[in-house]
């Protein structure tokens, strides 16, 4: 019996509930989702590594197939040491693609056995993303419904003065 494992990657800086939705439907169709937060040493997050593994892991316990992990480097090294097969990536619009399938295309030349699967969000969620979400809570903006409630809270504490 195949047993697929699949990465979902990116900076989840914070979560949204895109995210959680792309987590919620891709645990559906793999055996296993590795949800893993990059390190990118370039950049300066607003929320710490570790606050993002224990939001991600909150958001995501009643999901028994989901993991939470976090990598450094190229994601194609990181997918094959995990044993996955295959890369999840949401496209919310055809703004997304060009990106998305460069990477994809990348992807799959550093590693041929690495597929790409791209899934698209629920419509509620299609302009949702964290830098949007980022630039409306520092300015004091409500995230209702764009992020978990958990998020929220933590977003208010970041920015309160
Ligand atoms: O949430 P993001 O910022 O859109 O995620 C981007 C991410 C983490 C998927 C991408 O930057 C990535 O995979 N970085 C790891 C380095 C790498 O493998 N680069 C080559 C990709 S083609």
């Amino acid at each position: 019996m195949k047993h697929v494992i699949a990465i979902y990657p990116g900076t989840f800086d914070p979560p949204t509930n895109g995210h959680l939705d792309l987590i919620h439907r891709g645990a559906k169709i793999f055996d296993e989702l590795v949800v893993a937060i990059l390190h990118n040493a370039e950049k300066v997050p607003l929320f710490t590594m570790e606050e993002r593994l224990e939001m991600l892991r909150e958001c995501t316990q009643a999901e028994k197939n989901v993991r939470i992990d976090t990598f450094e480097g190229l994601l194609a090294d990181y997918a094959v040491a995990q044993g996955a097969q295959a890369v999840l990536r949401g496209i919310r619009a055809v703004s997304d693609y060009e990106y998305e399938l460069q990477m994809a295309m990348m992807n799959r030349k550093l590693d041929p056995r690495l597929e790409t699967i791209f899934m698209i969000p629920a419509e509620a969620y299609s302009y949702v993303s964290s830098r949007l979400v980022r630039e409306i809570a520092q300015f004091g903006g409500s995230v209702t419904g764009l992020v978990p409630e958990m998020v929220e809270a933590r977003l208010r504490k970041k920015f309160q003065s």
